[in-house]
């Protein structure tokens, strides 16, 4: 029985090299990698060796026997990755990290401590002798892998684990609670290192744009997944209404949505005991997730949304507006996941009885409404949804480092992950960007790791070539030593 892939694979690609008839596609060397939801295992050339499942961080590999009820389908979504594609199980040529000569004297400073930060990290410490420096403003590691992915998603977690052994590296300085720009300065940073590599993420939650956006009961999704995470600093959403509406339709939307609406005693995971108890407490019943487009356009993965139709006590359904029936029937890209989804003319007048999520499409929100404090949502067809809270989970913008050029698409202005003084400027000797600073706020976990080989590729090159700027100074001593908690 072969092996198949499912929901939480985050496509860092780590079973593809492991895999001795090279049976799991797209592989990081062909053109669609990185376009697709998952990995595929090809059910006619597994040899069932179980060498993936060994080398995967997430649990996502199993034997196609062993898949659980709500994880049965990932057997046919394997297969039917592969009913156009000749089996092949031939190689590419290897392609080896170019590497520094021994004894080379290297000094890295490494800002952010998120999965762009670490898979350069680990691709500097195994391919060069560089000492590096992690400066991380919060006061555990992890980025959004501790902060952001979803509490009842404990197996996407178990990331970290892989990353763990860089900070105990004999090479490797930790600073946690540091802040870039505030307790230490970049230009400080540079003058101490030969290089500095910049993966901040992108820190900045988008923007409505619409009147009421400010008032009290309207948070950005990023926001709330840190709250359900346990971050101290996080302010707790209102859940003191039945409705609670959710703006935006990717995989952070569908994660608030599944936290909001289920009871948290079917909620997976090591939730936080304050988290746990808040949605206890919760009158939130119902969740609207609302996209401005059609359902065809939605910008969830298949295996998120599908998710959503196994949730205990939890109905899907989607709200039957103008038009949305056709383009569910038509099933162009992710409507067509929707047709076995209950379809009713949802009213708004009432509260809503059971728990259940709503999908209401083809819906730009016009206003928040309310005074002193969220009474709900207008959209643009004159449609007021009631609520008491608003969440906004429209995506994120990088801004870099104070001081660092931003693009028009809202990452740092780069090349290769070679910093520029400008967009389509000259290159800043020294100075290096990866992950979402460098991207903007798009793609999984797995995606920044190609991203980091990238940038330290160019860090080496340069490295090589006598491109980088010599130290002026020998690094600063620690702003402020923190524990190393690992959570
Ligand atoms: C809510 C949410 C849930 C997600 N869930 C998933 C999921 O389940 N599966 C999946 O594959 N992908 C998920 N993603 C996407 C994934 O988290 C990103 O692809 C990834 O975290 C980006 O990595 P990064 O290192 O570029 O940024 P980040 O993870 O954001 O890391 C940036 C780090 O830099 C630090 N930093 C920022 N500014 C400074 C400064 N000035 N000084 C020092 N340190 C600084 C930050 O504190 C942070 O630790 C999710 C994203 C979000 C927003
Ligand atoms: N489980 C997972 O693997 C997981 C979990 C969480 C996040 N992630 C990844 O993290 C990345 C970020 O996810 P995300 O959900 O934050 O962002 P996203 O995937 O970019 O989705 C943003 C959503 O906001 C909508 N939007 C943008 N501007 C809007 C506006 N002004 N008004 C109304 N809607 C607006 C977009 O609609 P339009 O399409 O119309 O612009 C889209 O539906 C994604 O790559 C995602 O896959 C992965
Ligand atoms: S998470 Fe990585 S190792 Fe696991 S199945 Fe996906 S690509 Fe393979
Ligand atoms: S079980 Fe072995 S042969 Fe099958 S996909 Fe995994 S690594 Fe490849």
């Amino acid at each position: 029985m072969p092996f198949a892939i499912t929901r939480s694979c985050c496509n860092d690609a780590h079973c593809v090299s492991v895999c001795p008839v090279n049976c799991i596609h797209p592989t990081p060397d062909e053109p669609d990698f990185g376009t697709t939801d998952q990995l595929y295992v090809d059910p006619r050339a597994c040899i069932d060796c179980g060498a993936c499942a060994s080398a995967c961080p997430v649990d996502a590999v199993f034997p196609v026997e062993e898949l659980t009820a709500p994880l049965a389908h990932f057997a046919g979504r394997n297969a039917a990755f592969y009913a156009d594609r000749p089996v092949g199980t031939t190689w590419a040529a290897p392609r080896f990290p170019r590497a520094l000569p021994a004894g080379s004297d290297l000094r890295v400073a490494v800002v952010g401590t998120g999965p762009a930060a670490c898979y350069a990290a680990q691709t500097l410490l195994r391919s060069t002798e560089a000492r590096l420096t992690l400066v991380e403003r919060e006061d555990v590691p992890g980025g959004l892998v501790r902060w952001g992915v979803a509490p009842d998603h404990p197996s996407t977690k178990r990331v970290a684990d892989v990353f763990a052994w860089i900070f105990r590296h004999p090479r490797v300085t930790l600073r946690l609670g540091t802040e870039v720009g505030r307790d230490v300065g970049l230009d400080e940073l540079r003058a101490t290192h030969h290089a500095v590599l910049v993966a901040v993420g992108a820190s900045d939650e988008r923007r409505l744009g619409i009147p009421g956006e400010h008032l009290p009961g309207v948070v950005a999704g990023g926001d709330l997944a840190r709250w359900a995470n346990g971050h101290p600093a996080a302010p707790a959403p209102d859940l003191t209404r039945p409705r609670a509406v959710v703006v935006g339709t990717g995989n952070v939307a569908l994660d608030v949505a599944r936290l909001l609406a289920s009871d948290p005693d079917d909620l997976g995971g090591d939730l936080d005991p304050h988290v746990r108890a808040a949605l206890r407490r919760s009158a939130v019943r119902e969740v609207v997730v609302v996209g401005r487009r059609g359902p065809s356009s939605a910008a969830w993965t298949e295996s998120e949304l599908l998710a959503l139709k196994h949730l205990p006590g939890v109905r899907l359904v989607v709200d039957d507006v103008p038009g949305v029936g056709d383009e569910v029937a038509a099933g162009a890209g992710p409507a067509a996941h929707l047709q076995d989804v209950d379809r009713e003319a949802v009213s708004w007048d009432t509260d809503p009885v059971g728990r259940r999520i709503v999908l209401r499409f083809g819906s730009a929100p016009r206003a928040v409404l309310g005074g002193s404090r969220v009474q709900g949502l207008a959209l643009a067809d004159g449609t007021d949804l009631r609520a008491g809270l608003v969440v906004t989970s429209i995506g994120r913008t990088a801004r870099g480092l104070p001081g660092m050029p931003v693009d028009a698409a809202g990452a740092v202005a780069q090349e290769s992950g070679r910093v520029l003084e400008a967009p389509g400027g000259g290159v800043v000797p020294g100075l290096f960007v990866a992950g979402w600073a460098k991207r903007g706020g798009s793609g999984g976990i797995g995606a920044n790791r190609r991203d980091a080989e990238e940038t330290v590729a160019a860090l080496v090159d340069d490295a090589l070539a006598g491109r980088l700027p010599a130290p002026t100074a020998p690094p600063p001593l620690p702003l402020r030593r923190r524990l190393l908690r690992l959570r």
